[in-house]
């Protein structure tokens, strides 16, 4: 979603009937509105390709609503990678009840999503520039969201010391999360982590279901150990396979 364009954007489809069952009639208008900033501004800005403005709905903005039925109420959430907006911004207006934090190194995309943010109003979103262990050591969060930004050990090193220790990693992924659990194995040690879940996302609700993966802690009073293989900079070795997969998703 981050190729620059200098093309004219294509038009925004009209929101399917199912954006109905995944954002409630008062939250309708802040959507559709967010959907006409990221189909004219977001593709001249370079935030996404405007061959995503004929998907806008189906590939992007319902199955990052959806992601809301995993997150408690009330939760604090932090959504590492937000790019333009997904799926954190999505989590905003789908639910007001959530606090979000955003987390974004780039500039440009800070900038883009600050301003949405003041145009729509949106009370429960603080945007915050920087990799996401900027905030390592100082919050924790009940949830702590991501899309297509890591390969799962990576993710897990970014996240995990975000995660308060009752909270989980919620990351939305493609099919390849199988093979990226397996790879992720050492890691998940030791971190401490639970076995992950992965759990179906928006079936029977939207018309590109995905999936997601849950990740809580063991054992929530080790929650504040962070071990070797979780520095800032990520595990020592990068695992190619997995790299190659998270650019796919
Ligand atoms: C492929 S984009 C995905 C953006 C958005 N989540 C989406 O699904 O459209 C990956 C994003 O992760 C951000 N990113 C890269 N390294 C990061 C890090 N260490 N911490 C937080 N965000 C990071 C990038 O700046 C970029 O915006």
């Amino acid at each position: 979603m981050n190729d620059v364009s200098r093309e004219t954007p294509p038009a925004l489809p009209e929101a399917p009937a199912s954006a109905r069952g995944v954002f409630s009639s008062d939250r309708l208008t802040l959507i559709q509105r967010y959907a006409e900033s990221l189909a004219t501004d977001g593709v001249t800005r370079g935030l996404i390709g405007p061959r995503e403005v004929p998907r806008l709905w189906e590939r992007h903005l319902l199955n990052c609503g959806a992601l809301a039925e995993l997150l408690p109420q009330e939760s604090s959430v932090a959504d590492i990678g937000s790019g333009a907006g997904l799926p954190g911004l999505v989590l905003a207006i789908a639910r007001p009840d959530l606090r979000l934090t955003l987390i974004e190194p780039l500039l440009r995309r800070t900038t883009y999503l600050q301003e949405v943010v003041d145009e729509l109003g949106l009370t429960n979103v603080v945007v915050v520039r920087g990799k996401a262990d900027v905030l390592h050591g100082k919050e924790r969060f009940d949830v702590v969201t991501s899309r297509a930004v890591a390969p799962l050990e990576r993710l897990l090193t970014w996240s995990m010391p975000l995660v308060a220790p009752t909270g989980a990693l919620v990351a939305l992924k493609g099919s390849a999360i199988v093979d990226e659990i397996e790879e992720a194995r050492p890691v998940l040690r030791a971190f401490g982590c639970a076995e992950p879940e992965v759990l179906p996302v928006g079936e029977g609700l939207i018309p590109e279901p995905t999936l997601a993966v849950r990740i809580a802690w063991a054992d929530p009073a080790r929650a504040r150990v962070v071990p070797r293989v979780a520095s800032a900079s990520g595990p020592r070795k990068a695992n190619g396979a997995a790299k190659r997969r998270s650019r796919r998703s």
